[in-house]
């Protein structure tokens, strides 16, 4: 059985609907850990009611090469072979990213390369745009720029505020997460520059 490592901040609706699926067999796989920088983050919570290690690594003081090498190890130890950024508020380090390269997946609530950063679907309203949505890719070490494994569209509506918005984003974000999980730990699929594609 794959092992996935979930790496949080706050929330944890996405990590949520992760745990959903790999509780009803929908995604074949396990929980190997469920790594927080934020002590106080709900996601921590909801990883201890199930059952779920959860492991609390708090980042704040700490340099980013030497927190980055705290949590390389701990996912090492773990034996994680998927790592999956699921509201995780940190932009990895080289090291990290080299140490687990193309195995590390983040979601991002917009269609990349549009809307990078903090606030996407704010931005995305601000901006006009008639259709957003989200985006599951690969995590190198620059911001939400690496292989797109998945997206899926959401239309903007004139009534629309951010709140409304980021919650029918939300709603994809937690279906196609971990159907991109599902794809990436089948092994059928390969790089074409920045394409993933089937194979
Ligand atoms: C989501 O919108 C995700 O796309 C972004 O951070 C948010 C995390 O939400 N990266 P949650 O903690 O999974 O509920």
């Amino acid at each position: 059985m794959k092992r996935l490592g979930i790496l949080l901040s706050g929330r944890g609706s996405n990590f949520e609907a992760i745990a959903n699926n790999v509780a009803s067999g929908r995604l074949e796989a396990e929980i190997a850990a469920v790594i927080s920088n934020r002590p106080e983050a709900p996601g921590l919570q909801i990883a201890r009611e199930r059952g779920l290690p959860a492991v609390v690594m708090p980042s704040k003081g700490v340099a980013r090469e030497d927190y980055d090498r705290s949590v390389v190890a701990e996912l090492t130890k773990r034996g994680v072979d998927l790592i999956c950024l699921a509201g995780f508020m940190r932009l990895l380090s080289a090291d990290f990213c080299r140490a687990f390269p193309m195995r590390i997946l983040n979601i991002h609530p917009s269609l990349l390369p549009a809307f990078p950063g903090l606030d996407a679907q704010k931005q995305a309203l601000e901006h006009g745009v008639k259709i957003s949505g989200c985006t599951v890719h690969f995590v190198d070490e620059l911001l939400d720029a690496g292989p797109i494994v998945l997206q899926a569209a959401v239309l903007v509506l004139d009534q629309d505020t951010v709140d409304s918005l980021s919650a029918r984003i939300l709603a994809e974000e937690h279906r196609i997460y971990s159907e991109a999980i599902r794809i990436v730990l089948s092994g059928r699929w390969r790089i074409e520059g920045r394409r993933v594609v089937a194979g």
